[in-house]
C-alpha cells in the first residue's frame, strides 16, 4: 500500500437505523485505523434507542447527529426533513466521499443529498434487488435510486453485482466485497454475551422477529398466531421474540402473545445478546434482511416470512426457506423442521454464501484507490 498525498480524505459515514450500525460499524473501524482517511459519523436517528444501543455497543460516537426519529414518523415528513438536514451538513462538513448501506431512508437521502451536493457517495451493499418495486415497500426503491446515484457500488455477492450489471452500472465502479454484517458477526460470535432473559435450558429455542412495513396489518398477526400455535403443537419448544418497537408491530405482538406459555417477548437485544440467541436458537423466524444473512453463518435454518427476498443466495442453496407471513406455511414448515431430523439437518448445514468478514477491508481499499491515496492492489 503506498501513501499519495498528506491531506487526508474525509470519508462521511451516515447511519440511521439499528442494522445500518451494525453492518457500517467494521468499515468505520477500517477507516479508524486506515492513516489516509479521516473518518466522520453521521447518525441521522432516523432510529433513536434502536441506533443507541448499538452505537454503544460497538464503542462508536456519532460526530454529528440529526436526531430526526418522531414516533410513528411517516415516510413524507422523514424523507424531507433528511434532505434538508443532510445538506446543511454536507455544507458544513465538506466530506470528500459519503457512505451509507442498505436501503433505508436514510441511505436514499444521503445519496441524493451527496449527489446535489456533487459529492461522490458510496454505497455499501449495493446491488440487492426483489425486482419488485412494490415489496419490500419502501426499501426496493431506496436501493435502486441509491444505487444509480452511486459513484462506487460495493456489492457483497456476485448476484448483486449482476443485477447493477444488468442496470448499466459500469463494471469499474462495482466491487465485490462480501457483506459487513458477516464483519460483524464473525467478531460478536467470538464472545458468548448472555441474553439476559430467563430461557429454559430443556426446551429448544425458536427466535422470532418481524418488523417489515409490508407485514403491518392482517400479515403479522397470521405472524403471532402460527408462533402460538408452533408451541401449541410441539410442547417442548420455546420461543423469544425480541419485540420491534414500531407502533404498527409492537402493539399487536402484545395484544396476541403476551402471557401465553413458554413466549418470551422481550426489548431488542444489544448485538452480543442477540447474536447468542441465534447461537442458541434451534430454528429462526424472521423477515429481517440482516438476520437472513447472519443465520445460514452460524449454521442456523431460517424461515423468512416474506413473500419474496431479495437475498436469493441462502434460498438456493437450501439453508433459508420463503413461507411469507402465512401461518398455515409458517406452521407447517417450522413443524417440519421440528419434527424431522433429516429436513433439520439439510437446511442447517451453515453456509455463508454472504462473506467471508472481510468486506470491510475490501471497501476500504477501494475507497483509497478511487480517490488516489492508495495504488491498486
Ligand atoms: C426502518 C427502515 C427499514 C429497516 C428497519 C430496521 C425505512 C423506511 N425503514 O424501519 O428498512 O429494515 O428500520 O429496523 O427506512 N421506533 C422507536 N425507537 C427506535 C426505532 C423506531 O420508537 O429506536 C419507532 C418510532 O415510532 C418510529 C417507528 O418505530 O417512528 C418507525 O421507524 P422507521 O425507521 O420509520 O421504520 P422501521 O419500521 O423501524
Ligand atoms: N438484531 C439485534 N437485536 C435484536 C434484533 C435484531 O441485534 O433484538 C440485529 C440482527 O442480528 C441483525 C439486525 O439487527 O444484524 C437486523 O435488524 P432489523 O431486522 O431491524 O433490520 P433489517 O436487517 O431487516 O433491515
Amino acid at each position: 500500500m503506498k501513501e499519495d498525498g498528506n491531506i487526508p480524505t474525509t470519508v462521511l459515514c451516515c447511519v440511521g437505523t439499528r442494522p445500518e450500525v451494525i453492518k457500517m460499524a467494521p468499515v468505520i473501524r477500517a477507516l479508524q485505523a486506515a492513516p489516509w482517511a479521516r473518518c466522520r459519523v453521521l447518525a441521522t436517528a432516523q432510529h433513536r434507542h434502536l441506533l443507541d444501543q448499538m452505537l454503544e455497543f460497538f464503542g462508536l460516537s456519532a460526530d454529528i447527529d440529526l436526531n430526526v426519529m418522531t414516533a410513528n414518523q411517516r415516510l413524507p415528513e422523514l424523507t424531507a426533513q433528511l434532505i434538508v438536514r443532510l445538506d446543511r451538513t454536507l455544507a458544513e462538513e465538506k466530506p470528500d466521499i459519503v457512505l451509507a448501506q442498505g436501503d433505508t431512508t436514510t441511505v436514499f437521502t444521503a445519496a441524493l443529498a451527496a449527489f446535489y451536493r456533487r459529492i461522490p457517495f458510496g454505497h455499501v451493499e449495493a446491488g440487492l434487488r426483489s425486482h419488485n418495486l412494490a415489496s419490500p415497500f419502501p426499501e426496493e426503491a431506496n436501493r435502486l435510486l441509491a444505487g444509480h446515484l452511486s459513484a462506487l457500488h460495493f456489492a457483497p455477492t456476485p448476484k448483486a453485482r449482476a443485477n447493477l450489471l444488468r442496470e448499466g452500472i459500469a463494471d469499474e465502479r462495482i466491487h465485490v466485497t462480501g457483506n459487513t454484517v458477516i464483519d460483524a458477526l464473525l467478531t460478536a460470535a467470538e464472545t458468548s454475551t448472555p441474553i439476559g432473559v430467563p430461557l429454559d435450558p430443556s426446551r429448544r429455542l425458536i427466535l422470532v422477529t418481524a418488523h417489515r412495513r409490508d407485514s403491518f396489518g392482517e400479515p403479522i398477526r397470521q405472524v403471532c398466531t402460527a408462533v402460538r400455535e408452533i408451541c401449541v403443537r410441539h410442547p417442548d419448544v420455546q420461543v423469544l421474540w425480541p419485540v420491534h418497537p414500531n407502533p404498527q408491530v409492537r402493539p399487536v405482538v402484545e395484544s396476541i402473545l403476551n402471557g401465553v406459555p413458554h413466549i418470551h417477548l422481550c426489548e431488542p437485544l444489544s448485538y452480543g445478546p442477540f447474536v447468542t440467541a441465534m447461537k442458541q436458537a434451534t430454528l429462526i423466524l424472521t423477515d429481517s434482511g440482516g438476520v437472513q444473512e447472519e443465520a445460514p453463518a452460524l449454521g442456523k435454518p431460517v424461515l423468512v416470512m416474506r413473500n419474496e427476498s431479495e437475498r436469493p443466495e441462502a434460498i438456493e442453496a437450501g439453508v433459508a426457506m420463503l413461507v411469507g407471513p402465512n401461518h398455515d406455511r409458517i406452521v407447517t414448515e417450522a413443524g417440519r423442521l421440528l419434527s424431522d431430523p433429516v429436513a433439520y439437518a439439510r437446511m442447517a448445514r451453515g453456509a455463508s454464501p454472504y462473506g467471508d468478514g472481510r468486506a470491510a477491508e475490501r471497501i476500504v481499499q477501494a475507497i483509497g484507490e478511487f480517490t488516489g491515496k492508495i495504488s491498486k492492489s
